[in-house]
């Protein structure tokens, strides 16, 4: 708390004065909590553009500048030093781990990779076509009927265990609904592979064949996973601390947040765009996509550019930029005319001035696509791989919300536009 306030005027004059917040780094933030118990009036912010919704202390963002940190660590200086547990360890404990608490974290998430038997039967209940985020949200959810004991989570020791629970069974989940989708059998988890390897094993093994993840390949999977584990207050994490709120299972919160992320807008681009770099199919048709981008009556946007905090390049794109690179050289890929296109189209954007006055630059998913697709992840599994990232970060934040002190179930108020009070009429007086 701070002795510094903000004075604003309500109407005539009458005004109130509210106090002023000062985070550790960052824009300062006025408590608003008393302003309709004071004022009878509510604040209006759709898409919550000028709300802080909670205080945490685990991902900060500088849109303007471009910077990411986690517990005060660049995001830069962490795909590159890091692997993906440690960065797990951080996010969750607030300190990098020393060589023996690495350890023994590893050894915790590993010792819960597999699954439920009962969970291939929820699986093979789907419909062989099914997008691989629906089984996972549904799978996620009903993890919540498996894990009885999780629910009181008021208990440090249920929330710790249902944390190692989710990072660890996500890739296998994942890695089941695509293996579902091509009729292949799942492939059990292999605790003495890294969590990218073991990914890239439950994806690609075959009973019948020994598997041998490669390390460049597996290196790049890794760096997407700590690119995305975590990003502040977005929709998804909103989206699981709202679930929360209300005491919910973490299964069900993290469920919900996994819906949240599949939409288009949030972590569904990756998918759109190499859709849409497919759709341009050449780096001659870039000019018409961008005069549809600036044509009023077309709602057609560039995938995988913009954001809604970012208003300089995207940190995590610019070292996926140079993972994309490695990765494509590796597999003798460098000449995919899909990179082409993204190269030209990045180039092209950079320059125009439709995008330079918006600050539209290239987001995390313009390259993560681009990669996952060159390593022979489907598209419909990228979205599932934002998700399998992005749980710990969820977890995180979902663990801060329930020990703060402050945490209240979220209800949100409206500014109602619909009809004034009026007289009931029976049905036989309706016109
Ligand atoms: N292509 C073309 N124009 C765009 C784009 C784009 N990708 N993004 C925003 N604009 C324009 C928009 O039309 C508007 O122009 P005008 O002022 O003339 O009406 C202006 O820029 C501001 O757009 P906005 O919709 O008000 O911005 P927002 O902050 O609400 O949207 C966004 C953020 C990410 C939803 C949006 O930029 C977008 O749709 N991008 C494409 C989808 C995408 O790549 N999403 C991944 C985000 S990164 C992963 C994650 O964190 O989830």
């Amino acid at each position: 708390m701070t002795d510094k306030t903000a004075r604003f005027t309500t109407g005539g004059d009458a005004s109130i004065e509210l106090p002023v917040l000062d985070g550790a780094i960052g824009p300062q933030v006025v408590d608003i909590r008393k302003f309709y118990a004071d004022t009878g009036m509510f604040t209006y912010d759709p898409g919550f553009t000028s709300t802080a919704s909670c205080r945490s202390k685990i991902t900060f963002i500088d849109g303007d500048e471009g910077v990411l940190l986690h517990r005060g660590y660049n995001i830069e200086d962490l795909a590159t030093n890091c692997d993906f547990l440690e960065v797990c360890y951080l996010i969750l404990y607030g300190e990098l781990p020393n060589k023996e608490e690495r350890r023994k974290f590893g050894y915790d998430v590993t010792y819960h990779t597999m699954v439920h038997e009962q969970i291939n039967q929820l699986v093979r209940g789907f419909r062989r076509d099914a997008h691989p985020m629906a089984l996972m949200i549904a799978v996620v959810g009903a993890l919540s009927a498996f894990y009885y004991e999780d629910l009181n989570i008021r208990d440090p020791r249920n929330r710790m265990i249902a944390t190692f629970r989710l990072i660890a069974k996500l890739p296998t989940i994942a890695a089941m609904a695509y293996k579902y989708s091509i009729g292949q059998p799942f492939i059990y988890p292999r605790n003495d592979l890294n969590y990218a390897e073991n990914f890239l094993h439950m994806m690609f093994a075959v009973p019948c064949e020994p598997f041998k993840p490669n390390p460049v390949v597996a290196k790049a999977l890794d760096q997407i996973f700590i690119l995305h584990a975590d990003h502040e207050q977005n929709a998804s994490t909103s989206t699981v601390r709202l679930v929360g709120s209300t005491g919910a299972s973490p299964y069900a919160a993290i469920s919900a947040g996994i819906a949240s992320l599949w939409g288009p807008a949030h972590g569904g681009a990756n998918e759109a765009v190499v859709n849409m770099l497919r759709e341009i199919g050449s780096p001659d048709e870039i000019p018409h996509y961008l005069e549809r981008v600036k044509d009023k009556n077309d709602n057609f946007r560039l995938m995988g550019f913009g954001h809604r905090v970012y208003k300089n390049y995207d940190p995590r794109a610019t070292v996926l930029k140079q993972s994309a690179h490695d990765v494509l050289t590796e597999l003798g890929k460098q000449d995919e005319p899909m990179l082409k296109i993204a190269l030209e189209l990045e180039k092209i954007a950079l320059d125009d001035s439709y995008f330079v006055d918006r600050k539209l630059f290239p987001n995390v998913d313009f390259y993560s696509g681009i990669i996952l697709q060159a390593i022979g992840i489907p598209t419909s599994m990228f979205t599932a791989i934002f998700a399998m990232a992005r749980t710990v970060g969820w977890i995180a934040q979902w663990n801060e919300m329930v020990e703060d002190p402050e945490q209240k179930i979220g209800r949100p108020r409206q500014l109602y536009t619909g009809a004034p009070p009026r007289d009931f009429v029976p049905m036989d007086q309706r016109g």
